[in-house]
């Protein structure tokens, strides 16, 4: 009996938002051992995440695991995901959205940190000395979803059943049905700036109300508010991408961040959001948000489908 063509499963990626997370960025040691042995340990995922997580099943643990384009070529070679290429960079100098080193991301989410440290630290260990860790970020759920600079941070994102069709790769690229592109980037927020602004004026900066999470008013809300310039349509219908953002920092050293992560079926829409922020729709008129938040870190990855990362074992 011939066997009926299964639709790869994705990672997971369209999950609930959870209190805590990890983000880890590393590069790839240069050779082909340490190739093989980031191939192997692809295999080894889903499997380390279920042994973690079964000892807190309430506790909601996964792991999304994506690849930059360089070290796409060097693990897997062709075919290459459609769309995957280099981390693009948008705005001027004092105001950039710039590109940083990256081969291999984690994104690891949980209700309680100490899952998401447990599956990260096992993660590592099985990795050794094949890849080196350039970023690491620990997150957190600030009050009713807010991000550190106080607003809440999540509201428009896609409902439950839109998310699979914002998010996954379907038809339109055949070998990698069931993949998805990731970008993030790492801000750093001067938190003594914004706290200088009114209540009313951080509004107009976000487009929405402080306290209620309200969308501001046509009338009142400027083309230049983030909520403005990131709100994209293609032939007439809004695009959207999946965001789950969180909270970092270190208050005895006034470090206060958010770690940015958007998920969708293209990089095109995140990358057309960030030029609207960046250099400004028209330009000129870019996300007065900059002027308080400085981007210090920027990748694309791509996500493979689960049965792609699962084929991989030993
Ligand atoms: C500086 C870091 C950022 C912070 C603190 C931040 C915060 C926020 C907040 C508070 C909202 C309003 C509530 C909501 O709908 O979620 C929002 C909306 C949104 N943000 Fe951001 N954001 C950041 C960066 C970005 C970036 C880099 C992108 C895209 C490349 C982005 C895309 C969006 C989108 C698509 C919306 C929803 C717009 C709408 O439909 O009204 N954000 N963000």
């Amino acid at each position: 009996m011939p066997i009926a063509n299964k639709t790869p499963a994705p990672q997971t990626i369209c999950r609930p938002l959870t209190r805590s997370a990890i983000f880890i960025v590393a590069t790839l040691a240069p050779g082909s051992e340490a190739a093989a042995k980031v191939r192997s340990w692809c295999g080894d995922i889903a499997a380390l995440t279920r042994a973690v997580g079964q000892r807190v099943p309430e506790g909601d643990l996964s792991c999304v695991c994506g690849f930059g384009v360089n070290a796409w070529d060097t693990l897997f070679g062709t075919p290459r995901p459609a769309e995957l290429h280099p981390f693009r960079e948008f705005g001027p100098a004092e105001r950039r959205a710039l590109a940083t080193p990256g081969d291999i991301l984690l994104h690891i989410r949980a209700e309680q940190m100490d899952l998401c440290f447990e599956l990260a630290t096992q993660l590592m260990s099985a990795l050794g000395d094949a890849v080196s860790v350039v970023d690491e970020v620990q997150g957190f759920r600030y009050f009713d979803m807010r991000s550190i600079i106080g607003f809440v941070d999540g509201t428009e994102n896609p409902e439950d059943n839109e998310k699979v069709g914002f998010t996954i790769i379907g038809d339109e690229d055949p070998s990698f049905t069931g993949g998805s592109y990731v970008l993030v980037q790492k801000y750093l927020h001067n938190m003594n700036a914004w706290n200088d602004l009114s209540v009313e004026a951080q509004e107009r900066v976000i487009g929405r109300t402080k306290l209620s999470d309200i969308e501001l008013d046509k009338s009142v809300k400027p083309i230049s508010s983030h909520s403005a310039l990131t709100t994209i349509t293609k032939d007439g219908e809004e695009v959207k991408i999946l965001r789950e953002n969180m909270p970092f920092g270190r208050p005895g050293v006034g470090e206060f961040g958010t770690y940015f992560i958007g998920y969708a079926r293209s990089p095109q829409p995140i990358e057309q959001m960030l030029e609207n922020m960046f250099v400004g729709r028209p330009a000129g008129n870019y996300d007065r948000l900059l002027d308080f938040s400085t981007a210090v870190t920027g990748g694309l990855f791509f996500v493979p489908s689960a049965d792609f990362l699962d084929g991989l074992g030993d």
